[in-house]
């Protein structure tokens, strides 16, 4: 396995520029998860990558080593894509032996009738077969080695996809949305077993998903792509509790944080509709603000924080619901609140109440900005927390 470097990666189509000069550095073994709305970028810096698609300046470097001058098969890495891309007449063994009877038997070789006809090319095979089914035990597929793709469930296709990717030993895998063509269920199933695998294999892993709670479990870091950029890197916990940007803020978080106008008061404190919160601003470039709260960080209630909202549905979710409010100032502004169902559900007007540090606040231009806030007694509880 190996680390990946890539510096100033730009790539346009036609005028369109995909990718802004991309930095990322990988490190060896790491699971990096890439999210970001449709059409940000995120296949197209996989497939750079991979070789499959060229950039138009920067380079690509694998273990230290510049690859901008090889080929695809060259790279030593697997791409599994989200639809398998497994060849539907070869049986499952066939289809995980590829990458190795292409390498290592030559043209005559791969020919049927030369099969009994070679004893080198039994010798290869052989040795082939021992490799296939070391890593068909570790996916455990080896009990349909010779059924063929169309007679395989969805979960057992995307293991023969990762086999064929793993019998290389490749020097990463690169993952484009792999599990996204799989049922709820079989979703979290194979997340489990993808997380197992990258933990044994110790393998550096490039993940694009749209999934959230993929992006939240499995990785070690995330990168939020936004317009061909990446708006913040950082690990699952930085990116939610921290995030850079009212995007980032609002791609990471289900359901999607509550973003309120607000602006900078005579002394420095936030006010929000008409209330002063405990919490200091400095360096805003302007008095606009905006400030997020997460639906899980509002509860019913009054307090120093808080915003007067109207009732308007639940959405149950089994042990807790998602409840939708109006603000009572802007009813075009929809408020949720992530509560237990324990909870008695709200009628009318009710103040929605939250902590100053679960506030984000973020400047005109929606950059995330160091704020101090402070509990009802004046003392300052950003750093109380921090020293934690
Ligand atoms: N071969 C191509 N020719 C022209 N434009 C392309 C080509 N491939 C991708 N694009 C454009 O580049 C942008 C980025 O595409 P890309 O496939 O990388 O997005 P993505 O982040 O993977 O999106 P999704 O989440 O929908 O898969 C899109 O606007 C897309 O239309
Ligand atoms: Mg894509």
């Amino acid at each position: 396995m190996a680390g990946l470097t890539l510096r100033g990666i730009h790539k346009a189509f036609g005028d369109t520029a995909v990718l802004n000069d991309i930095d990322l550095d990988i490190a060896d073994g790491e699971f990096l998860t890439l999210v970001g709305p449709s059409g940000c970028g995120k296949s197209t810096l996989l497939r750079i990558i991979a070789g499959l698609e060229s950039q138009d300046r920067g380079s690509v470097s694998i273990g230290g080593t510049s690859v901008d001058h090889l080929r695809p098969h060259e790279r030593r890495i697997a791409m599994v894509f989200q639809n398998y891309a497994l060849y539907p007449h070869m049986s499952v063994f066939d289809n995980i032996a590829l990458p190795l009877t292409m390498t290592r038997l030559n043209l005559f070789e791969r020919l049927p009738l030369m099969r009994q006809l070679s004893p080198r090319r039994r010798r290869v095979m052989d040795g082939i077969a021992r490799e296939v089914r070391a890593v068909a035990e570790q996916l455990r597929i080896e009990s349909f080695f010779h059924r063929r793709p169309g007679q395989l469930s969805g979960g057992q296709r995307q293991r023969v996809a990762l086999g064929r990717a793993m019998v290389r030993h490749p020097q990463a895998f690169l993952m484009d949305e792999p599990l996204s063509n799989l049922d709820a269920k079989l979703r979290v199933h194979m997340r489990g077993e993808l997380t197992e695998l990258h933990a044994r294999l110790g393998a550096t892993m490039i993940y694009v998903t749209h999934d959230q709670i993929e992006a939240m479990t499995m990785s070690d870091r995330l990168a939020v792509m936004d317009h061909g950029n990446i708006l913040q890197l950082g690990t699952p916990a930085e990116v939610y509790e921290r995030p850079a940007t009212t995007a980032v803020a609002q791609f990471i978080g289900s359901p999607a944080i509550n973003l309120f106008p607000a602006h900078v008061g005579p002394g420095g404190q936030v006010e929000l509709l008409g209330r002063t919160l405990p919490i200091d601003v400095r360096n805003a470039p302007t008095p606009e603000l905006t400030v997020g709260v997460r639906p899980e960080a509002m509860r019913i209630g009054g307090g120093p924080c808080a915003v007067t909202c109207r009732f308007r549905r639940r959405e149950n979710l089994g042990s807790e619901s998602i409840l939708q409010f109006d603000l009572a100032a802007s009813p075009e502004v929809a408020v949720l609140c992530r509560v237990d169902n324990s909870i008695p559900i709200p009628e009318g007007e009710v103040p929605l109440a939250f902590e100053p540090r679960d506030c984000h606040v973020f400047d005109n231009n929606g950059r995330r900005l160091e704020v101090e806030s402070r509990n009802a007694a004046g003392r300052d509880v950003r750093r109380a927390s921090e020293a934690r």
